[in-house]
């Protein structure tokens, strides 16, 4: 992240202004989520009356060739801000395997085969089992979330994820008591990923959680957005997205799920473990060694001149996982 460090800034200050110009009409987010609460009323209604569960995305993707996943909003879950525009969600990216640029995951990203594709549950588990994709997407009901999603770079979205609790997954997995972490492994392979030529990282990218954080209920197995399967650049076919931790702990195509004893090595902690933290909660009072983490712009919505926004502690998600960090030093354990 942001290797090419002032350059790199300049560069996202110039995308966000010119998506401010190019914005689609932004959503009523608060409008959409009534009428998606309404219709899972009705839908509650019909399930008893034999009609099945509740299906309804309050989310479109405006790509008419997209592969449709229509979900229930889980109205718990879904932040009262603007969403996000698709265009701006699909056409920014972090997702180095496809080179460094904002823009170059959705240029480069086609040569990404999410189909068919294969997911390895293993390590410290009872019940260690390779999942194919079609399979995990019927695992569990999928669920149409609303998530601020916040980058270590300093700009952040609100994103309609797809998706359902990785708790999902880890109860049928069933993890033996030595399963102290989770560590995340995500593809590396040369002929679909072109950015893996670069050696900036040392591929895989990997990331890790603790039990505890992965088994929190927003702890999102993601395989979709905007109501459609994750386009490439967002991490097709499948990703983990926790939105009270910056965005680079979101690892992207993942190909393994690993219990373990030890905390795993993880990509940017081993790039640079004085910049990147092994946990990296949004933190507004720690900033990163080259800048602060006070404020953040809002992509699609901030201009350059606009003040930014004031970044919340936790992403705005203490109530939910404030109590996992009890008793740490968020100043050593960033
Ligand atoms: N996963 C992989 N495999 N490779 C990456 O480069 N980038 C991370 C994360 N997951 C990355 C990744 C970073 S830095 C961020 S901010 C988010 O993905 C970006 O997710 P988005 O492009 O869907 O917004």
């Amino acid at each position: 992240m942001l290797i090419k460090r002032e350059q790199r800034i300049l560069l996202a200050g110039e995308d966000i202004a010119a998506s401010d110009i190019t914005a689609r009409a932004v959503f009523d987010n608060r409008r959409r989520v009534l009428q998606a609460a309404g219709a899972a009323g009705l839908a509650v209604a019909g399930g008893a009356l034999g009609f099945g569960r509740a299906a309804f995305g309050a989310y479109a993707s405006p790509d008419a060739k997209a592969h449709k996943l229509v979900a229930a909003t889980n109205a718990k879950f879904v932040v009262d801000e603007k969403v996000t525009p698709y265009q701006d969600v699909t056409t920014y990216n972090n997702f180095y395997e496809f080179g460094t640029g904002k823009s170059d995951p959705s240029q480069n990203a086609g040569t990404l085969r999410p189909h068919p594709w294969r997911i390895s549950v293993e390590g410290e588990i009872k019940n260690p089992k390779v999942y194919d994709i079609d399979e995990l997407l019927k695992l569990a009901p999928l669920e149409e979330r609303v998530y601020r999603h916040r980058c270590v770079e300093g700009w952040s979205m609100v994103i309609p994820w797809v998706g359902y609790p990785l708790a999902e997954l880890i109860k049928r997995a069933q993890p033996t008591n030595n399963a102290k972490f989770v560590q995340f492994i995500t593809l590396a392979d040369p002929s679909q990923m072109p950015g893996i030529a670069d050696p900036i990282l040392n591929w895989p990218y990997s990331e890790g959680l603790r039990m505890d954080e992965a088994l929190n209920p927003l702890t999102l197995l993601t395989m979709g957005v905007y109501g459609q399967v994750l386009p490439n650049q967002n991490g097709a076919p499948i990703r983990v997205v926790l939105p009270w931790k910056y965005g680079f702990k979101s690892a992207k195509s993942i190909v393994k799920i690993r219990f373990v004893e030890q905390q795993p090595p993880t990509s940017w902690n081993t790039y640079a473990p004085h910049e990147y933290g092994f946990y990296s909660n949004v933190n507004p009072n720690v900033d990163h060694p080259r800048w602060s983490q006070a404020t953040e712009r809002r992509i699609g919505e901030d201009g350059f001149f606009k003040p930014k926004r004031k970044t919340l502690m936790f992403n705005g998600y203490g109530p939910l996982v404030a109590s996992m960090y009890q008793g740490m030093d968020l100043r050593k354990y960033f």
